[in-house]
């Protein structure tokens, strides 16, 4: 059955319609029409009592990961490679680079004296920095280092691109909202016309650039969760960037939190630390580097094993401002 698109064949399609006496012989002409009974059972329901999450937790390991990267550093060369990534797909049957519902994660890799050409796109984007000393990053004509243990910057539609002054590779986690892009559709992207563009003064202090000492100094003084959910939590401010909400939280070890789930989606990140997380049916072990994820309306609760710093890059922010965002916590 197809969609009839002249006026003669819809007038055809309406006699049938008013002429139907009974009700399973609606349904074809309906559809000649591009309609569709809402009465109907569908395979997925249209409304749900709660959440049925597409994408179940996963988790990557960063020591597997950065195997792989080196064997792309060995076989990728950034001449005809923009980024050389590696997209944290979830597995699901029917998912083609997406790692929640709303954002994608890639761990990526710059070798010494490597430039990454510059380009822009709508999606907003941030680097958590796992391993690097002389990487840096150019925002819009700054420039600001890229070390191990920050977090960077990159609000949609600002030039970017990436160069390594350093002696050993620099590697880090991406995480952008490209998903929900493709969802709306605002998709534009361009590629810098000269290349890569260098910047010859560095910006020691720059609000693109979250930096490890300020990440422990901030967490070491936050107060703790009242309810214990979380650990000593601060959310790092990102005005430009409003699809994605990044916290950093201090878990010391042994501590433990309190289970809660919420509407949002989270990508995990330990910047330092060792620990189990269950999210869901999941159980993961993780070490530092490794990114796994709290896919919507999942029960999700840490324990560190040691002290830890957990970086969380959330939708909870966008799911707050079309009120859509539920909390529960367990008791
Ligand atoms: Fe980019």
């Amino acid at each position: 059955m197809s969609v009839v698109i002249d006026a003669q064949s819809r007038s055809a399609a309406l006699a049938e319609v008013n002429a139907t006496q009974v009700l399973d012989n609606l349904y074809a002409p309906l559809e000649k029409l591009a309609l569709t009974p809402g009465w109907i059972d569908r395979k997925e329901p249209i409304l749900r009592k709660e959440p049925k999450g597409f994408y179940p937790p996963w988790h990557w390991r960063y020591a597997e990961c950065k195997q792989a990267l080196d064997a792309a550093g060995r076989l990728v060369d950034t001449k005809f490679a923009d980024r050389r990534n590696l997209v944290l797909r979830n597995p699901v049957e029917g998912n083609n680079f997406a790692t929640t519902r709303t954002f994608v994660n890639a761990y990526q890799m710059i070798l010494p004296g490597e430039k990454a050409r510059s380009h822009r796109h709508a999606p907003h984007a941030l680097r958590v920095i796992l391993d690097s000393k002389g990487a840096y990053s150019t925002v819009d004509g700054e420039k600001t280092l890229m070390e191990t243990g920050d977090v960077v910057l990159t609000p949609g539609w600002s030039w970017h691109g990436h160069g390594h002054d350093g002696d050993e590779p620099a590697y880090w986690l991406d995480g952008l909202d490209v998903p929900l892009t493709q969802l709306l559709e605002p998709m534009f992207f361009e590629e810098h016309p000269q290349g890569f563009v260098d910047v010859d003064v560095l910006t020691e202090v720059s609000p693109m650039r979250f930096t490890w000492s300020s990440i422990q100094s901030r967490t070491e003084k936050a107060a703790k969760d009242p309810e214990g959910y979380f650990g000593r939590r601060v959310r790092l401010e990102a005005p430009t960037m409003p699809t994605i909400g990044i916290y950093v939280e201090r878990l010391e070890a042994g501590a433990k939190t309190r289970r809660y789930r919420s509407s949002a989606n989270a990508v995990f990140c330990p910047i330092v630390g060792s620990g189990i997380s269950r999210i869901g049916g999941a159980t993961f072990d993780w070490a530092r580097g490794d990114c796994f994820t709290g896919p919507t309306w999942n029960w999700i609760e840490h324990e560190a094993r040691t002290d830890t710093i957990l970086f969380t890059m959330t939708d909870e922010f966008l799911m707050r401002f079309a009120h859509y965002y539920r909390f529960e916590g367990a008791q």
